[in-house]
């Protein structure tokens, strides 16, 4: 059996770059697949996160994922620290995965930076709590973003070493699902730096949240050049070389955006603007963003306004994913011979 697990982190701001790249996908995962999506609040507090913010940021994931169209009751949607059975198996894997490994985890060092020392256990050790939280569930693939790819090596090594060492199958080795043409989608204000939760800007971002009439004034504003709008001659293989791309960055983002939100290839959406005035291009970029997005964004708006709701969506979510946790941990500990029963 096919199961999915991923994962998405309470650290606040939704916006286009996380729906494009991640929640759409996962709603199109559930026509297939048996699906788990995990609120992973134990890793966002890797670095830290005011409480009250917190609570509200894990609201607002699942908010998205409802709004987007993943359906509770068919999939199960979970925070982390609900189902203690990730943190209890993560440590088994701390005596499993080695120093070594998590010594070459880029991810580590681009967020410990300079001051390594000063980091937390925890941010460390983050991979491997990702691997507990896909192993638990025997999950076999995976859909994450380029930038998770080498955590999810990890968590082959580890399932991997786990069954070399206890010479058992336990843990499958789960596969990652990158999406094709990775949307990278870029800063409305910038088009050479990626949308971001931090840009100070509220402009240089689509949040989840925007209403119908915010999502229009952000495109309305957003930056552009004098030109007309770039062809299909701007591809090479039907890709958009960097050296393009870095003549008019804001141009080619909002029409990647386009062409994300309309689901078409980008080389027809470049062959349908081609020599277009970008006044005409925004009106259609508008109506379409604001066909697609408004809706989430009310829904949204709707479900945060209700929390218990929301906070019954996620007990059931855990109640169900414990129950597919605890015989996955009753064999952990019988291998490892930890006595249970
Ligand atoms: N590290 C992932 C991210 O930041 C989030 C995550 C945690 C995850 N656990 C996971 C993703 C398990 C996939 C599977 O995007």
């Amino acid at each position: 059996m096919k199961r999915i697990f991923s994962g998405v982190q309470p650290t606040g701001n939704l916006h286009l770059g996380n729906y494009l790249g991640a929640i759409r996908n996962f709603v199109r995962l559930q026509e297939e697949f048996d699906c788990i999506y995990c609120v992973v609040d134990l890793h966002a507090i890797t670095v830290a996160q005011d409480p009250a913010e917190l609570t509200h940021n894990t609201r607002e994931v699942t908010a998205a994922f409802l709004a987007a169209g993943i359906d509770p009751r068919k999939n199960i949607i979970l925070n982390q620290s609900r189902n203690p059975d990730h943190a209890e198996l993560a440590w088994i894997f701390n005596c499993i995965a080695r120093l070594g490994w998590l010594n070459r985890m880029t991810q580590f060092k681009e967020k410990a930076g300079k001051h390594r020392e000063n980091a937390s256990v925890g941010l460390y050790a983050y991979p491997i709590l990702m691997a507990a939280d896909i192993l638990a569930y025997k999950a076999t693939h995976v859909p994450v973003g380029e930038d998770q790819k080498q955590h999810l090596e990890l968590c082959r090594d580890i399932a991997q070493k786990f069954n070399h060492d206890y010479g058992r199958e336990v843990f499958p080795i789960t596969e990652p699902l990158i999406f094709g043409a990775a949307t990278r989608v870029m800063s409305l204000r910038d088009g050479t730096n990626k949308m971001s939760k931090s840009d100070p800007s509220d402009y240089s971002r689509i949040n989840m949240t925007d209403d119908r009439d915010t999502v229009a004034l952000k495109i309305r504003k957003a930056k552009t050049d004098p030109e007309v709008l770039p062809g299909p001659d701007s591809l090479a293989d039907g890709l958009l070389p960097p050296e393009v791309e870095a003549t008019r960055p804001e141009a080619f983002n909002l029409l990647a955006i386009y062409a994300a939100l309309a689901d078409k290839d980008f080389a027809d959406v470049l062959a349908e603007f081609e020599g277009k005035e970008f006044s005409f291009f925004k009106t259609v970029l508008t109506d379409l963003a604001v066909s697609v997005l408004g809706p989430i964004g009310g829904e949204m708006q709707r479900l945060l306004a209700d929390p218990d709701y929301v906070d019954d969506i996620l007990r059931d979510g855990a109640e169900r994913a414990r129950a597919i946790t605890q015989p996955v941990i009753d064999e952990v500990m019988d291998v490892v011979g930890l006595l249970r029963s």
